[in-house]
């Protein structure tokens, strides 16, 4: 078959090892640079051209995109589904799971158990709060990324303080209840073709509350519980995603979602937990496409 993984960034590590799993399986891959592509819909037809090339025998696609280039990166996933390209996530479960606020309606409306969450509002921050509740809490603002964005607001004067200033700024944001059981720990399910491939939990650095491993936080091979990974697998379902990181909170309450991220990191979790999770998404699109 022929598979582009769509990435800005060739040398990227989960580029590679997307590119490396596809050639040991005999595919024939490639790279897309989506801001180097024109799409057009010409004589009632989609057609998409890279630099000056029309691309037309692609049979797969494996999507990789970045938070800085949803829109035009979705645009152009939709564009190879006109074209009866499969893609190992759609384009439209790609911008629901990219809106932390979109993501949490879906979740809560299938059942998911997620935290307590309020969309930020900006005519009144007092009224806000008062409904919410009492700090701590968390202050996020809707397309973060890479724990930039997540703000823990210790105090009510805190908390009405960056509320008021985001509402200024005219940044749009949510207000969601601080899970301190967690201790800056999270866990990372990686589900493929409606089953977990992968887990391992993250833990913060010293002095932190975000489990990023972009900020300094560390991980660990696990297992999940039999409720965690359903849940897992529910939010995956919900966000109709065919490849995902399910980020989740151990919570008094149980399980909580977090987060469902339609393009996980491969690097962090096949080298924490020694699992060829590119060869995975390799022989899902095998499955629906051969
Ligand atoms: N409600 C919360 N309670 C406790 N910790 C949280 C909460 N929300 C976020 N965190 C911590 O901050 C990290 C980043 O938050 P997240 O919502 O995943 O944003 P990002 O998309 O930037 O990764 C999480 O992995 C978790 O460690
Ligand atoms: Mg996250």
């Amino acid at each position: 078959m022929n598979i582009a993984v769509l990435s800005r960034g060739e040398n990227l590590y989960s580029t590679q090892s997307l590119l490396k799993a596809g050639m040991a399986r005999n595919h024939t891959m490639e790279v897309i640079d989506p801001t180097l592509c024109t799409l057009t819909v010409d004589k009632g037809k989609p057609v998409l051209y890279y630099c000056d090339e029309v691309v037309d025998d692609l049979h797969a696609v494996i999507p990789r995109i970045g938070a800085s280039n949803t829109y035009f990166g979705a645009s152009m996933v939709r564009h190879l589904e006109c074209m009866n390209v499969f893609p190992v996530v759609g384009a439209e479960a790609i911008l629901q799971s990219r809106n932390k606020w979109t993501s949490f309606q879906i979740l809560a409306q299938a059942g998911v158990p997620v935290p307590k969450t309020y969309q930020g509002n900006t005519y009144d921050a007092e009224l806000l709060l008062k409904l919410f509740g009492k700090a701590p809490l968390i202050i996020k603002i809707l397309q973060g990324t890479h724990g930039h964005g997540v703000i823990l607001a210790e105090t009510q004067a805190s908390a009405l303080s960056t509320i008021e200033t985001l509402n200024t700024a005219k940044v749009r944001y949510i207000v969601q209840e601080f899970i301190a059981e967690s201790k800056g720990s999270d866990l990372r399910a990686i589900v493929v073709d409606g089953t977990v491939v992968a887990a391992m939990k993250r833990s913060c650095k010293e002095g932190d509350f975000r489990s990023n491993l972009h900020r300094g936080g560390s991980s660990e091979i696990i297992t999940l519980s039999a409720q965690e990974e359903q849940v897992a697998l529910k939010a995956a379902k919900a966000l109709r995603l065919g490849v995902c990181g399910v980020d989740i909170l151990q919570s008094k309450q149980g399980p909580l979602v977090l987060e469902v991220n339609s393009t996980p990191g491969l690097e962090g979790i096949e080298t924490t937990t020694g699992i060829n999770i590119s060869e995975k998404i390799i022989t899902y699109i095998e499955r629906n496409r051969m």
